[in-house]
This record gives structure tokens, C-alpha cells and sequence, in this order.
């Protein structure tokens, strides 16, 4: 072979490795493409980012447990009395405190557990397994340092429209007593997994409050009765199924009263019997649903000290003023993420 003909054959061979290679990468590229569908389709959008952060699937995997009543064996008389009243009063808080409690008439009628599921121990139904370790803890709302007697009489007042009981009074040392037990095994400032409420992704459009009562008619009303009033036992000492909305159920200061929280709890624990491993409705529809419940009428409760940094204020808190320049109406039904989006980008320093 002449000296040229080599050459050819170099250069062509060198070719042909080239195209080898780039055949290569680009299988490579297809099989990224295939194994990770998204990445490059410039569909993530925040939304889809921001559940990523929180829904990967060890999420709904291995919650964290309450632990067992067996373990009360180690507890004194005294301290095992006082953590199981402490439940009791949990789980049948009107029996006590509703309009025919025998201790005295100082609430709504609804039980703590009626929002606190399965007394405040099951995974994503706003359980308690979170409070022991990380109260004292400063809040925006209140913008104080609170501790578990100010948070458990924020419920009473807001949630159950009612009184506060004072630090010293026997129920509410026997609910902090219930409450230190059930966090008892989490880490001081360790947030437990499957604890509070789910957080769902933001819709892109406002909430719905007309498909929200069809769904309402369709999956709420056989429990929760035609105009969202509950239905009492036959004593009427207590609730069969606690009331929605009117003047028996939560006030327009309780946590629910935000969408966000409304439709993450009734995503994950409604209708009742369902949980974090069986839901039945779509994200969409809890937040339709919660946007009709939020829309009825139901007791005014006293904001005047809340949010003292209005900049705190979060994306759904329905009561101006805001440090942002969207409506109260969009803050209670959305569309949120422009609302998240101005804060992002304004609230850099605080
Ligand atoms: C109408 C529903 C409802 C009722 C009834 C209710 N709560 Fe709550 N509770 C909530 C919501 C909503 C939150 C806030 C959850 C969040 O922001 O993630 C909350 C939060 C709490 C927290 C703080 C949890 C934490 O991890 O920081 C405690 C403690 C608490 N409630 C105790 C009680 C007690 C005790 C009662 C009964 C006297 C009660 N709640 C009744 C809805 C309710
Ligand atoms: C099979 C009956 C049943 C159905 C159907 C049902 N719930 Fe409930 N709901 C309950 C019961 C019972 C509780 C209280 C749980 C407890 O105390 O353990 C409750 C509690 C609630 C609470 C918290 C307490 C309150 O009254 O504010 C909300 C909110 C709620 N349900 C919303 C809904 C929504 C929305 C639907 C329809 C998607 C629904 N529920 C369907 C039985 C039902």
C-alpha cells in the first residue's frame, strides 16, 4: 500500500470512530431521555419542582408511629392517668367542654380529634407527633415565642370557638401531659415524617367553590348533612359527624379556615376512613371542595393580634392588609402561584 493509500484509510477509519462515538452519545442521550421523562421537556415548571422537594415516594413510606400503649406500663399511676385523661379529652372534648360538657360549657361541641385524627396520632391527619419537639416555637402569626399552652388554647379559641383554659387548670395539664407522650420519641427541633398536614401542589387556576359543592353533594353531605351542620348524637352531648360550616364549627381565625390546610387534610382523611395510602379524591377536587367550605358562612374569631409583620402573612390567608398587592380574594381561592412568586422574589430578607 502506498503511503497515501494508508493515510486514506487512517483518515476514513478515524471517521468512522467519530460516527461510532456520536451514535453513542446520542443512544446514551435517548436512554436518559426515556429514563427520566421531563427533564428536558422544559414542562417542569415550579409546581412540579416544588413537589419533587416533597413527594418523593419514601414520603408516604414508614411515617412516623405514636408509640404504643403498652409502653404506659412504665409510667407511674398518676402520670398514666393524667396522659390517658389527657386522650380521653382529645378524643371527647365536647363531653367536657361543648355546650353540655359536665366540666363546663366552653366550646363549640367538636372534639379535637374530630381535625386531629385518631387522637392526634395518624400519619397526615394533622397528628401531634411534631409538638413535644419543637415548642417553644416562634410563630409568625402571633409573632411571640409560644409555648404548648398558648397553641393548645389556639385551638379552643379558634377551632373550637371557645375559651381558653388557664395553664394550671387539670384538662389542659392532662392534654400536655397526652402531647409530651405521643412526641416522645422524636428528637428535640426533628420534624417527623407523615406529621401535621400534607402540603398539596398549588393549582394553576383559582379554586373552584361550584365544582367544590358538587363534590360536596357527592362525597361530604350523607356524613356531614345538607347545609354542612353535622349531625349530634342521640344525647346530643356530642358529634356523629362533625359540623363543616354555621355557627357550631370552626371560626374564620382556625387554621382551616385556610385552604391550603383544609385541602390537605381532606385530601388525605376524607371521606372519612380514607388515608395517606388510599385517597380518593384528586388534588383538585380538595381544594374545590375546601374553597366551598371556606366560602360558607361560619363565626367571626379575633385576628386583631395576628401577623403583626404583615409580610409574614402566608400566600392564603384570606384578611388584609397585605405587604403584597393581591386581593383577599385571590389570598383565600388562588390562583396562589403568583402570589408565592411575588413573595419569593420581594421577601428576600426576611
Ligand atoms: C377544626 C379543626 C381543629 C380542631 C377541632 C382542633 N384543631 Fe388543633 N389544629 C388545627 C389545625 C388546622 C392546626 C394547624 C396545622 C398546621 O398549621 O399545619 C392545628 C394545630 C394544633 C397544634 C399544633 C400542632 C403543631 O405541630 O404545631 C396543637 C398542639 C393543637 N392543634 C391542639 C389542639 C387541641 C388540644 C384541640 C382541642 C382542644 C384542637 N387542636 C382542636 C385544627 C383543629
Ligand atoms: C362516612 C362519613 C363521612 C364522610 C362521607 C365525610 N366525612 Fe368528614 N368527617 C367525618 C367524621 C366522623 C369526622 C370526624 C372524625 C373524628 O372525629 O375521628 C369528619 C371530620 C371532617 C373534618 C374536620 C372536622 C370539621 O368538622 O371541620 C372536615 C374538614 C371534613 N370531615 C371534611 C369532609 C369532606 C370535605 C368530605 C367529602 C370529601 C367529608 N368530610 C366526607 C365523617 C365523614
Amino acid at each position: 500500500m502506498s503511503n497515501h493509500g494508508s493515510q486514506q484509510l487512517f483518515t476514513r477509519l478515524t471517521a468512522l470512530l467519530k460516527m461510532l462515538g456520536l451514535l453513542m452519545i446520542s443512544v446514551l442521550f435517548l436512554l436518559i431521555l426515556f429514563a427520566f421523562p421531563g427533564m428536558f421537556s422544559g414542562k417542569t415548571n415550579h409546581a412540579e419542582k416544588e413537589q419533587a422537594k416533597v413527594m418523593p415516594d419514601t414520603v408516604f413510606s414508614r411515617p412516623w408511629k405514636a408509640p404504643e400503649d403498652w409502653r404506659m406500663m412504665y409510667l407511674s399511676d398518676s402520670q398514666k392517668e393524667k396522659v390517658l385523661y389527657g386522650r380521653e379529652l382529645i378524643a371527647h372534648t365536647a363531653e367536657y367542654f361543648g355546650p353540655k360538657g359536665k366540666v363546663r360549657a366552653s366550646s363549640n361541641g367538636m372534639n379535637c380529634q374530630n381535625c386531629h385524627l385518631n387522637a392526634g396520632t395518624q400519619p397526615w391527619g394533622n397528628n401531634y407527633l411534631a409538638v413535644q419537639a419543637n415548642y417553644p416555637k416562634f410563630r409568625d402569626r402571633s409573632g411571640t415565642l409560644e409555648n404548648q399552652v398558648k397553641r393548645v388554647n389556639d385551638c379552643f379559641q379558634r377551632s373550637l370557638n371557645g375559651q381558653a383554659l388557664d395553664s394550671t387548670d387539670k384538662a389542659m395539664k392532662a392534654i400536655l401531659a397526652y402531647i409530651a407522650w405521643v412526641g416522645q420519641d422524636v428528637p428535640k427541633h426533628y420534624i417527623p415524617r407523615g406529621s401535621g398536614i400534607y402540603k398539596l401542589a398549588l393549582l394553576d387556576r383559582a379554586a373552584d367553590t361550584l365544582k367544590g359543592r358538587k363534590i360536596f353533594i357527592e362525597k361530604c353531605q350523607t356524613c356531614h348533612q345538607k347545609n354542612g351542620e353535622g349531625l349530634l348524637n342521640d344525647s346530643g352531648t356530642a358529634y356523629t359527624y362533625p359540623p363543616l360550616w354555621g355557627p357550631a364549627s370552626y371560626n374564620n381565625a382556625a387554621g382551616l379556615f385556610r385552604i391550603s390546610n383544609l385541602a390537605g387534610y381532606v385530601k388525605y382523611n376524607m371521606p372519612f376512613g380514607v388515608s395517606y395510602q388510599n385517597a380518593q379524591l384528586k388534588d383538585e377536587d380538595a381544594w374545590d371542595v375546601a374553597s366551598f367550605i371556606n366560602a360558607m358562612p361560619r363565626p367571626s374569631g379575633d385576628k386583631t393580634k395576628d401577623w403583626p409583620d404583615i409580610a409574614k402573612k402566608p400566600f392564603d390567608h384570606p384578611f388584609g392588609p397585605y405587604a403584597d398587592p393581591f386581593t383577599e380574594q385571590q389570598h383565600k381561592f388562588g390562583p396562589f402561584k403568583p402570589i408565592k412568586k411575588w413573595k419569593s422574589t420581594h421577601n428576600k430578607k426576611s
